[in-house]
């Protein structure tokens, strides 16, 4: 298959080339456009053989179920059963990247393909003008994954997905760099006595719990098996990752053949392949994209910096960098 590739204006998207990427989404193709996460593969979330086309685009585990992107609040009450919680997270944040998962509204056709399965159904609204005409253009939720192939680092721009995908799907638009890095951050609202941080992500927990008011529970053994994505091993290079955390001794002597990325330097001598990140939110910008740069350089190892705070992106990074370097 020929890929189609192009350039979009991100602040003022060309609606001939919104048109097209539309066109094909309702016609049943895939589409992978940016948002203010990462890279996203698209398809029509109504359309099982489209659906289909993502699990196989991705080499995609066929139980881990996908978020659908709307573009307006309308658009979610057909597709769920709503709740005070949700309405207010709604009300307070979208667009971010912030996903709920809400039981489905059984007059919605949403394919089980397309929800893993489950009788519950991940949405958000994502903040990007791209993504967000993309969808309106298309008249029907988008079912997104990050437009990676299955266990590889997420996608932060345009040619990390043409790497992936040239050839696999039919269109990518070229929305530049990102902003977050990292994916939204998924809570489970289906209980309103009992809110569940399924994914740490683009939205930092304290925000969350801000306008909750209460805190965001960590599911237990049983309902862990509700997020099926958190059970694989994740957003990996194909070069071992290590951690390395402040002041401790680095985990690799061999540092010549050594990339870093992390907040802090550790000033070591030849230590020559390093990413320094100003902060948190840069840190985050960059993990994924550092990953696929250190695999093009002559390097054996990744050592990344454990992130100490406890606000902001760093309980989304902890994750990322914990499923990256975990066997
Ligand atoms: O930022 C993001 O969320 C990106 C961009 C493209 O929007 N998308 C993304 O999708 O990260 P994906 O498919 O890589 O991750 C979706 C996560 C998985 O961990 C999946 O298990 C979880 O959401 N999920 C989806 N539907 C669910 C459901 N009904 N119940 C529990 N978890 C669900
Ligand atoms: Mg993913």
């Amino acid at each position: 298959m020929t890929t189609i590739t192009a350039k979009i204006n991100k602040w003022n998207p060309e609606p001939e080339i919104i048109s097209m990427a539309s066109e094909i989404l309702r016609s049943g193709g895939l589409v992978a456009f940016p948002t203010e996460t990462v890279y996203g593969l698209g398809a029509d979330a109504l359309n099982v053989e489209a659906v289909k086309k993502i699990y196989e685009a991705k080499g995609r585990p066929s139980d881990n179920p996908l978020i659908l992107h709307l573009s307006s609040y309308e658009q979610a009450e057909g597709l769920v059963i709503m709740n005070d919680v949700a309405k207010k997270l709604i009300k307070n944040f979208w667009p971010a990247p912030l996903t709920l998962v809400l039981n489905v509204n059984p007059s919605a056709k949403i394919p089980l393909r397309t929800r893993g399965g489950l009788d519950t159904v991940a949405i958000r609204m994502p903040d990007n003008p791209v993504a967000l005409s993309l969808i309106d253009a298309a008249k029907t939720p988008i079912a997104a994954p990050s437009a990676n192939l299955s266990g590889r680092p997420s996608p932060t721009d345009f040619q990390s997905v043409f790497n992936d995908m040239n050839g696999k799907i039919e269109m990518i638009i070229d929305g530049g760099e990102t902003e977050a890095g990292i994916e939204s951050t998924v809570i489970d609202v289906t209980n309103p006595e009992k809110i569940l941080m399924l994914r740490p992500g683009g939205m930092p927990r304290e925000i969350i719990e801000g306008v909750l008011e209460k805190e965001l529970e960590i599911p237990d053994a049983l309902s862990k098996k509700r997020s099926p994505g958190t059970r694989y091993r994740h957003y990996a290079p194909n070069i071992p990752v290590k951690i390395w955390q402040y002041e401790k001794n680095f985990p690799v002597d061999d540092v010549k053949n050594c990339g870093y990325l992390g907040i802090n330097d550790p000033e070591i001598k030849n230590l020559n392949h390093k990413i320094i990140f100003d902060d948190v939110k840069n840190y985050a910008h960059g993990l994924f994209s550092g990953f696929r740069k250190f695999e093009t350089e002559k390097i054996s190892y990744i050592v990344v910096e454990w992130p100490e705070d406890d606000f902001g992106l760093s309980e989304g990074l902890r994750d990322r960098i914990l499923r990256a370097s975990s066997k």
